[in-house]
């Protein structure tokens, strides 16, 4: 995968969002202490999550130095670098977020159970992901990406989609 860049996300932050508030609003915790956003991203999403519940303990989890780099400017929430194939945190939490990252993560099968045991019984683990590689808007890029004039330059544009359909999460 390429190297994120703050900037270039940051300018769909209005479209990113909707889906990061709809799974907040999910969420039916009333004062949660400890709270993970797995793949914060550039930390405007994790903000959130602190305006909702300000006495928790919040933590931005991410493995892009340019994204943790963005999110170090907010003040207020701990910031960790780290890969969520292998992320735990030192204890269970209340609530593990995580909006539009889990599916740049393979092996589902093994990696929702891991995540649903970082949390505390009563707690809520909480995902949003986005399920398109094989919709035709994905499919035709991926196509063109595999064309010999661009397969060398664009083969890193082309990847498997680890999503299961709803019924097996
Ligand atoms: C599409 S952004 C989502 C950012 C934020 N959650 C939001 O809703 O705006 C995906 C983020 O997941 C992070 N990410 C992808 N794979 C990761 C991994 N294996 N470990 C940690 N972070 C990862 C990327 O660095 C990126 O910041």
């Amino acid at each position: 995968m390429s190297a994120w860049d703050p900037a270039q996300y940051l300018k769909f932050a209005d479209h990113r969002l909707r889906p990061a508030l709809d799974l907040l609003a999910r969420v039916p915790l009333e004062a949660p202490a400890t709270v993970y956003d797995l793949g914060c991203g550039p930390g405007n999403v994790t903000t959130l999550l602190t305006r909702r519940w300000p006495t928790a303990r919040v933590t931005g989890v991410d493995s892009s130095p340019a994204m943790l780099e963005k999110a170090r400017a907010v003040p207020g929430i701990a910031w960790q670098a780290a890969d969520l194939a292998a992320w735990a945190p030192p204890a269970p939490a209340d609530l593990v977020y995580s909006n539009a990252a889990l599916h740049w993560i393979d092996d589902h099968v093994r990696l929702f159970p891991r995540l649903l045991a970082q949390v505390k019984s009563g707690g809520v683990l909480a995902v949003q992901m986005p399920h398109q590689a094989a919709n035709p808007s994905h499919q035709s890029l991926f196509a063109i990406a595999r064309e010999p004039a661009w397969a060398a330059k664009l083969a890193g544009a082309v990847f498997s989609n680890p999503v299961l359909e709803p019924s097996q999460y």
